[in-house]
């Protein structure tokens, strides 16, 4: 009876044992892992975005997309996806070429047969244009509706971005990512070549090479649905699925300006100089944004400079404001919210304040040294508008004594390119110029892409030049912008109502505009950055280019941070103060105002040549912040306003990839369902077994501690 009931219970186990074995052959359990070839570590997802009425981007089912790898070099190996191939889904590995609007809109049509697509990034810059933005950037929140002007909305006049294939704005219900060309991409396609390519035209044979890629994303449909689930989610858990997008707006003030007493300000006058922060690409974290964000901002910050010790010396009679705006890339969020607050007294000053606007726009690319000057013809019908302007176009004329420089306007009956001016505009018709590099449609090749990059805007270095070298070698486009940092300058100082002998005092730093242009496009992680910063941002800085993409408000993106602390070293003062008082803001005890006016920073500063011990000072400096969050989240709670940006970020989890070897569909069918049937008839037998314990083990239930 003994040996007998012992036999059951091994041959139970045995069972067990065969089960789970054959289970994990059929690639059910960890055995798999060791087939993996590559985790993919650098890669990019495209990710979910939604505003009013759609969702855009991309994602994955929550366990990931798996797919037999397919390498399209050629258009014609396409077909092999969409239709010939024998073992779909496919999971499409396309070379950068191929990363088009046409194909990317097959493989979208067909995505029952498509589980994902990995795009192979190019090292190098394509040599034609490529833009997956729209043709007509912020078509309906600009200042060009129908009831502004019937003409001219909807970029009837002009098609600002041609190249604009709108691949951005499309959604694609299967992830899709971004490959760095490196050695984990060689492996991946040495894996598709051992096991996935056609020999001789026969299908091939299991097992094949596979990826799985992650990217589910939370929220779904529209901004108005993740932010009604959002706030149920909230009572429950504070987990939401989306975010606004969003950030905050940069700016000073050449004359003091109390900053606790918004709404109107009496005399005041204020000329606003403003650029853009922000860019965007198809791939989340990729927005290099050199020629569409950098150019613009960094001539600013170098006029900004060259006007420092003039405005102190000769102060002018009105105040310059230079504004830098976030999350223009996304229906204007800064430049409409600075305007909302403006009218709602919630800011430092008003509309009424504000005499005219001069925005400098892309203006990296120019060619034979020619600007243009944008305005709205609209807003100029009316002569005391159109006079202003006028003055506005003869200053910068006359600004350009010394310079290799031309500045042109275009046609008259042209609109403005898409600019922050516009929501201005929207708002009342206030004078204003926007300088472009380009006469109609944009010289941008590369607006919204990821090759809209340094090699773009020509910031290279000869070789083997060491960090410390690039870092001061003088570029040609450095030359070039600082050139057009002197005109706005000079045209600024003019505006504001400046002397004309102290025009050509004024001149922008060339040395400055290099520092810069390698800081924001080849590392900000430099000796020059990190003297200019807190300790506590020091470790933020990046040893990357910067990436401009807005980001949501819960995380303030690097691009704000170091434009905020770069402007208070180019146009604040050192003051000599303990770094308990500095950080404090606690500076002049006796003037209570200045704490509302001026902005203390204790910063980093460099070691002295025999020491290792940074020595910090103090910056005194009129830079602020302020919200750029569309005022349809946090003020109107209008998830589907029309005036406003209600662009969110869906929420993920996982982003990951992997590749590795599947055995056949129908083989793996096979094993699970013979593993499932032994595990039943094992469960059977046990479940037999166990209820005929009495009589099957009997003599085991002895006591163990039995009497002797
Ligand atoms: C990628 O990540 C995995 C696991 O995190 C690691 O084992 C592997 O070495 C990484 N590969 C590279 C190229 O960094
Ligand atoms: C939302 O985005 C889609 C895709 O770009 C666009 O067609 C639509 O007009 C946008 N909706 C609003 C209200 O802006
Ligand atoms: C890539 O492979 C080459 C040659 O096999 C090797 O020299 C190089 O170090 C590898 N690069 C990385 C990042 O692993
Ligand atoms: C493919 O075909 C060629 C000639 O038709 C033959 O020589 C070769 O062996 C075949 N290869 C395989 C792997 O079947
Ligand atoms: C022109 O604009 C000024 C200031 O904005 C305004 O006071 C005036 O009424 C406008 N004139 C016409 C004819 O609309
Ligand atoms: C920045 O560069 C320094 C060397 O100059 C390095 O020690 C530091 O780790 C870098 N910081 C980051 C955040 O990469
Ligand atoms: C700006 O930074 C430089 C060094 O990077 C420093 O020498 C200078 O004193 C700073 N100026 C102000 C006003 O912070
Ligand atoms: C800074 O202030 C301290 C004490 O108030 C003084 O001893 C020192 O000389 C001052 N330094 C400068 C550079 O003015
Ligand atoms: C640096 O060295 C020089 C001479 O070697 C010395 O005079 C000076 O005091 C030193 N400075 C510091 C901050 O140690």
């Amino acid at each position: 009876m003994d040996i007998v009931s012992n036999k059951f219970i091994i041959l139970v186990l045995c069972l067990f044992f065969i089960a789970v074995s054959v289970c994990c052959a059929g690639g059910g359990c960890t055995s798999v892992e060791k087939k993996i070839y590559v985790h993919l570590n650098y890669t990019f997802p495209c990710v979910r975005l939604l505003n009013a009425t759609h969702q855009i981007g991309c994602q994955s089912s929550l366990s990931g997309n798996v797919g037999v790898l397919h390498v399209v070099e050629s258009e014609e190996n396409l077909d092999w996806v969409l239709r010939t191939g024998p073992n779909p889904p496919y999971m499409v590995i396309l070379e950068h070429q191929l990363f088009n609007r046409s194909i990317m809109m097959k493989l979208k049509n067909s995505s029952s047969r498509v589980a994902g697509v990995a795009v192979v990034a190019s090292n190098t810059n394509p040599a034609e244009g490529v833009s997956p933005h729209t043709a007509c950037p912020n078509e309906n929140t600009g200042v060009y509706s129908e009831s502004y002007d019937i003409t001219m909305a909807h970029c009837n006049v002009t098609l600002w971005n041609p190249f604009g294939s709108g691949l951005s704005y499309e959604e694609f219900d299967f992830p899709i990512f971004s490959l760095k060309d490196d050695n984990d991409t060689q492996l991946i396609r040495q894996c598709y070549m051992d096991h996935n390519r056609r020999v001789n035209s026969s299908a091939p044979q299991y097992p094949l090479c596979a990826m799985q890629l992650y990217s589910h994303m939370s929220a779904v449909t529209d901004t108005a649905t993740c932010m009604r689930r959002n706030a149920i989610n909230f009572s429950i858990t504070p987990e939401a699925v989306c975010d606004p997008l969003g950030d905050s707006n940069v700016w000073a003030a050449t004359r003091p300006l109390n900053n606790t007493a918004k709404g109107h300000k009496m005399w005041e006058s204020v000329v606003i100089a403003a650029a853009r922060l922000d860019s965007r690409s198809f791939f989340f974290d990729v927005a290099p944004g050199a020629q569409s964000a950098a150019s613009g901002f960094i001539t600013l910050l170098a006029a900004a400079h060259a006007l420092r010790n003039v405005t102190q010396e000769a102060p002018p009679n009105r105040t310059i404001l230079y504004t830098f705006f976030q999350g223009e890339t996304f229906d204007y969020i800064g430049s409409s919210r600075m305007v909302y607050d403006m009218e709602n007294q919630q800011f430092v000053v008003d509309l009424d304040n504000v005499h005219s606007v001069l925005e400098v726009g892309q203006v990296g690319l120019h060619t034979d040294s020619r600007l243009w000057l944008h305005s709205d013809p609209v807003s100029r019908r009316n002569n005391t508008v159109d006079d202003v302007v006028k003055m506005l176009v003869e200053n910068l004329q006359s600004s350009l004594t010394g310079l290799n420089i031309t500045l042109s306007e275009p046609a008259f009956s042209q609109p403005l390119p898409p600019s922050s001016f516009q929501r201005f505009l929207r708002s009342r018709p206030i004078p204003g110029i926007v300088i472009e590099d380009h006469q109609s449609t944009f010289s941008n090749r590369f607006y919204e892409s990821m090759y809209d990059n340094a090699e773009y805007l020509k910031v290279s270095y000869p070789q083997n030049m060491t960090q410390e070298e690039q870092l001061e070698f003088a570029t040609e486009t450095a030359m070039a912008l600082a050139e057009v940092a002197t005109v706005v300058a000079r045209a600024l100082y003019k505006q504001a109502g400046g002397e004309q002998s102290q025009l050509n005092n004024i001149n922008a730093d060339a040395q400055i505009v290099t520092q810069m242009l390698y800081s924001f496009l080849v590392q900000s992680n430099n000796t020059w950055l990190q003297q200019m910063v807190p300790s506590d941002l020091a470790s933020h800085l990046k040893d990357t280019p910067t990436n401009f993409y807005v980001g949501v408000t819960q995380q303030p993106s690097e691009p704000t941070y170091l434009v905020q602390h770069l402007l208070a070293n180019l146009t604040g003062s050192v003051v000599n103060v303990t770094q308990e008082d500095c950080q404090k803001q606690r500076v002049d005890e006796k003037d209570s105002e200045s704490k509302h006016i001026y902005t203390y920073t204790w910063v980093q500063g460099a070691a002295p040549p025999n020491s290792t011990e940074r020595e910090g000072f103090c910056v005194r400096s009129t830079v602020h912040t302020s919200k750029a969050l569309s005022p349809a989240f946090d003020i109107l709670g209008e998830y589907n306003s029309k005036d406003f940006s209600t662009w969110t970020e869906s929420r993920w989890k996982t982003i990951k990839g992997r590749v590795f070897l599947v055995a056949s569909h129908e083989l793996e069918m096979l094993t699970l369902g013979v593993g499932v049937g032994v595990l039943l008839t094992s469960l059977l037998l046990t479940y037999i077994i166990s209820s005929k314990a009495d009589i099957l083990f009997s003599s085991q239930r002895e006591p163990t501690n039995a009497t002797y």
